[in-house]
């Protein structure tokens, strides 16, 4: 057996991983996650599995961590916080993402385990080589602005990897998530625009547009994560390597509201808000406006396809979340 723990199990793509490896029979796995984010209800399925352990804990807690690695040949790095806007703190996203990642990797390198780390999409920030690739330069916003703290935690997470990598030999293998998203998603901003939106349009609200919509996005349904990061993490060949990982299908933030829409099929108009972008992330903030990935290392080092184009996945999230509101419907009535 091939023994795994995984941080931010609770989450969106932390759940999913759990439910596929568990699936392959040859996997023990142990869960840890705060519970800031995610939900035990997303892990609940597998809490009487043999091959599944779960503990509350907290990747600041070095001594902890330490203890739960001892006999496990992959760590899983996926607990972080998000995305901030600037009238939150960007304190959490700075310590967590830095001091979490950092006690991975050190505990890792005392009980010689490999290490994949998540990282996302936002390292690549405004650079206008497109599509990205992952040794493409990148280009960041200014350090006033708190909506960068998120890449830069995660770019700081990558040199530090590769810091472990080269000095100590620890086995790293990042990727690089272009958003995802499942009906586990936090229907909050942390989750991304496509849950907002389908809650808004099932729901008969708003749709909250930053800016004019016109910021394209490359989104990609949970299940193709979840097929690369498998490949990535099973594959000698991807030590020390960066893969881009998600969709390509790139869409505008305003058509992917329109698509929702369309695929509802609510028989209610859509009902549009266009929100400032300096009312959400401040007023020296440019956004991002194109992201795709170039997802030919990927291809060609893992074999990866991604599968579910946007209009399935937006059918799979919106059927599962119409269910979900109607069952909670039914336990208030
Ligand atoms: N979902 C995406 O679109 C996307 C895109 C790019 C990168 N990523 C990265 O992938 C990883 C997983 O993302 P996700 O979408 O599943 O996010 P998520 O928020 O659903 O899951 C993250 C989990 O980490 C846990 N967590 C947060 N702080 C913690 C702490 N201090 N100690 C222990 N657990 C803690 C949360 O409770 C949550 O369950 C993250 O590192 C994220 O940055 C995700």
């Amino acid at each position: 057996m091939n023994r795994v723990l995984i941080t931010g199990v609770a989450g969106m793509i932390g759940s999913h991983l759990l439910d596929a490896l568990l699936e392959k029979n040859t996997y023990d796995v142990i869960g840890i996650d705060d519970l800031s984010y995610g939900k035990l209800a997303n892990i609940n399925h597998h809490v009487k599995s043999p091959n599944f352990k779960f503990y509350r804990v907290n990747v600041s807690d070095f001594e902890t961590l330490k203890i739960l690695t001892r006999d496990v040949d992959t760590i899983v790095h996926l607990a972080a916080v998000k995305k901030v806007g600037e009238a939150d703190s960007s304190m959490d996203t700075l310590k967590v993402n830095e001091r979490g990642t950092q006690n991975i990797l050190e505990a890792a390198r005392m009980w010689g385990c490999k290490v994949f780390f998540a990282s996302t999409s936002d390292v690549y920030g405004m650079s206008p080589d497109l599509p990205f690739r992952e040794d493409g330069d990148l280009l960041l916003g200014p350090s006033m602005i708190k909506r960068w703290s998120y890449s830069v935690s995660k770019l700081y997470s990558e040199q530090m990897a590769f810091a472990y990598y080269k000095d100590y030999g620890v086995p790293i293998v990042i990727v690089r998530y272009f958003g995802g998203f499942s009906p586990r998603s936090s229907f909050s901003w942390s989750g991304g625009h496509i849950p907002i939106f389908v809650d808004a349009i099932l729901n008969d609200r708003e749709v909250p547009i930053h800016g004019d919509g016109s910021q394209s996005r490359s989104m990609a349904y949970v299940d193709d994560l979840i097929t690369g990061s498998v490949l990535a993490m099973e594959n000698e060949k991807a030590i020390g390597e960066i893969f881009n990982l998600g969709n390509d299908e790139e869409m505008t933030v305003l058509d992917s509201a329109k698509l929702i829409h369309e695929v509802a099929e609510t028989g209610k108009e859509l009902k549009l808000k266009f929100v400032p972008m300096e009312e959400v992330f401040g007023k020296k903030y440019k956004d991002i406006l194109r992201r795709r990935p170039d997802l030919s290392k990927a291809k060609r080092f893992l074999g990866y396809e991604p599968k579910t184009n946007m209009r399935e996945a937006i059918k799979k999230i919106i059927d599962l979340r119409r269910e979900e509101l109607k069952s909670s419907s039914n336990r208030i009535s």
